[in-house]
């Protein structure tokens, strides 16, 4: 279980036990600290209770948000616990969500690249910032253009081979990559420079119909070819492996006798408009 928490959390063994510190000594100050503010106000068992509970009540909620923080910066755990308070008063309405911005990785015609910069063009802090495209000719350059969004434009050696790409995209400021159709996998060095902030959507009900060499007809083909009944989509979160990280989100859809590959893809593909949007969007509020 701890183990399950430490990965949770990435972060080194030293610095879980640091973390688990932390929790300790913030509780056990806060039980102390509650004490004795009800013992300065000379609020004994002959007060009035409920006062008295209000009193533990705002120490133990509000107070306790202060004091880790405090005690956190003791133990050397003062970022860690900032970017946990923040995801609560975010999630509370308490705090703007920092600006995030989205570079979208397509090889194809880009349906899905254009939803999703249609959806977000008028947001108010998340914003399709790049399209990167490894194929001259792609219609997701074309619909990029269309909308005025810079695109890079990537050579297979300089990407697998060299970093230059990891500073063009950084110089743009992004922080989430979203991969909607686009056909290599990424490399080390740039899953390891974006953390849990890439995502791939999937035109299958995944772990099934995933994996090298299963794109676009082929996954369909071989769902329709199996007899399957259902299939669907997966968005899940992007590891070394093909098609292989966290899946976050799946919507599914019937498969008839009478379906083809590109009947089904046409499904598949209107259901992958329908959510890919709005799942970014929760993704990026979490995270
Ligand atoms: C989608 O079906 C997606 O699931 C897969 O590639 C396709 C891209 O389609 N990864 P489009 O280029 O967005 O139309």
């Amino acid at each position: 279980m701890l183990k399950n928490l430490q990965n949770k959390w990435k972060v080194s063994s030293t610095q879980f036990v640091l973390i688990l510190c932390t929790f300790a000594t913030t509780g056990t100050l806060t039980a102390y600290i509650s004490r004795s503010i009800t013992h300065w106000l000379q609020l004994d068992a002959s007060s009035d209770w409920g006062l008295r509970l209000a009193i533990r009540l705002l120490v133990l909620v509000f107070g306790y948000q202060v004091i880790i923080l405090i005690v956190s910066f003791f133990f050397g755990q003062f970022s860690f616990f900032w970017n946990y308070e923040k995801k609560i008063l975010r999630r509370m309405g308490l705090l703007k969500p920092s600006k995030a911005a989205i570079a979208i990785f397509a090889s194809g015609k880009g349906s899905n690249a254009k939803k999703i910069i249609q959806y977000f063009e008028n947001h108010s802090f998340i914003h399709v910032k790049l399209i990167v495209c490894n194929k001259p000719g792609a219609g997701v350059l074309e619909i990029a253009a269309q909308h005025n969004i810079p695109t890079l434009l990537i050579e297979k050696n300089a990407f697998f081979n060299s970093e230059e790409y990891l500073q063009s995209i950084k110089n743009q400021g992004i922080t989430h990559i979203v991969l909607a159709g686009f056909l290599w996998k990424l490399p080390h060095y740039l899953i390891q420079a974006f953390p849990s902030k890439i995502i791939n959507i999937h035109p299958a009900l995944l772990p099934n119909y995933g994996g090298k060499g299963m794109y676009g007809e082929k996954v369909h083909q071989a769902v329709i070819d199996a007899g399957e009944q259902e299939s669907g989509i997966s968005i899940h979160l992007v590891d070394e492996e093909y098609d292989h990280g966290k899946t976050i989100f799946q919507a599914k859809v019937a498969v008839h006798s009478s379906d083809t590959a590109d009947s089904l893809a046409e499904k598949i593909h209107s259901l992958e408009h329908q959510h890919f949007p709005t799942e970014i969007e929760k993704w990026i509020n979490q995270h």
